[in-house]
């Protein structure tokens, strides 16, 4: 079965050998993000696999369709990337992937930590051989509220991870999730972001939870809180959110996304100029770490995310159903 692969990394490469010969697939890879100037190479390839960082809006679905292709598999868990209602349209397939929620939960505990223990600050004074005190006295975890919104599996990883901690938890879902009920509580959003100490974003990127942190939920949120997104830059408000930071009601915040990030994240930016004026800002303070979208980044989570994608297509392909089908 042939199948063609954009945006593969060299990290990607050990998963893909492994899968592609226990699996019977062969690839061609293209190392470009997917997008209008590379689309065309799928031409005569009736199965795609991709990142989330990939152009799949309707033009280049369209443009996919048209060179025979009907399969796609996202080898990310998001997939705010791809246009679902031109998917559809065309008569498309497409799977996302899942993978080891641990990377992400584990790498949210020690934004957290870092970020109450004021480690942005410590390491720069370690630089300059600055080994003073004030301004460094942190917060414990036991002591603290801590709010995940969105339950699902990152969110209930998340939780199980902090549980460990002593603290109390408080979680706003949709759907409440039966086996979490012994460590966390589910409460309304409104009294999440009135009782949070530590306020851990973990939902899907959705009408209904674009900008969920925005002026209006922040005014509701404590003196002091904490906010963490290893979800989608969009489910806050950046605005709001530095407004928050240079006013003191927030803080901290920890961020592995930002707005704008694609052409940024994953890509060595020392030599070039870039424009990202909210990243400038928020890099700029001392209660605030960036990372550049990493948190999925670990060996397990790269070779789940390759072994899902490519098991999902083979199964597209054999059987014209994929377990990871998003509907
Ligand atoms: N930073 C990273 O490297 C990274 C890696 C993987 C995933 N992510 C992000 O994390 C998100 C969550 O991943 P997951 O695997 O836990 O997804 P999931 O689908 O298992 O869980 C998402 C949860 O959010 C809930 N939800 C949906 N709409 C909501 C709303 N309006 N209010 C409150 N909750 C709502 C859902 O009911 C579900 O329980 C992904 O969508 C992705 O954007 C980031």
């Amino acid at each position: 079965m042939k199948l063609i692969a954009y945006a593969v990394r060299p990290d990607e490469k050990a998963a893909f050998e492994k899968y592609s010969e226990l699996l019977g697939l062969d690839i061609t890879f293209v190392q470009g993000q997917l997008g209008m100037s590379n689309v065309d190479e799928a031409a005569g390839f009736e199965a795609v696999t991709f990142l989330g960082n990939c152009d799949a809006s309707r033009p280049v679905l369209e443009k996919l369709q048209g060179h025979g292709v009907k399969y796609l598999a996202s080898r990310s868990a998001g997939f705010n990337n791809v246009d679902m209602e031109a998917v559809k349209e065309l008569g498309l397939r497409f799977s996302n992937a899942t993978y080891s929620p641990s990377c992400v939960a584990d790498f949210t505990v020690m934004l957290i930590l870092m970020s109450i223990r004021n480690m942005k600050t410590m390491m720069k004074r370690l630089e300059a051989h600055d080994y003073s005190l004030p301004g460094l006295q942190g917060k414990e975890m036991h002591n603290l509220t801590f709010g995940v919104i969105g339950t699902g599996r990152i969110g209930a990883n998340t939780a199980r991870n902090l549980s460990g901690f002593g603290g109390r938890i408080i979680g706003f879902d949709l759907y409440e999730n039966e086996s979490l009920k012994d460590i966390l509580e589910y409460v309304d959003l409104d009294t999440l972001l009135k009782e949070a100490d530590v306020i851990t974003l973990h939902a899907p990127l959705l009408d209904s939870t674009h900008h969920i942190i925005n002026r209006e939920n922040i005014a509701k949120t404590k003196q002091g809180v904490v906010i963490v997104n290893c979800a989608r830059a969009e489910l806050v408000d950046t605005d709001a959110l530095i407004e928050g930071i240079e006013s003191g009601h927030i803080g901290a915040a920890a961020l592995d996304v930002f707005p704008n990030e694609i052409g940024i994240v994953h890509t060595d930016n020392r030599m070039r100029t870039y424009s990202n004026h909210q990243l400038a800002i928020l890099e700029r303070h001392k209660n605030v770490i960036v990372t550049p979208h990493t948190a999925f980044y670990t060996d397990q989570a790269v070779s789940d995310m390759v072994e899902v994608a490519l098991r999902s297509l083979k199964s597209f392909v054999e059987t014209n159903e994929s377990p990871n089908e998003i509907k």
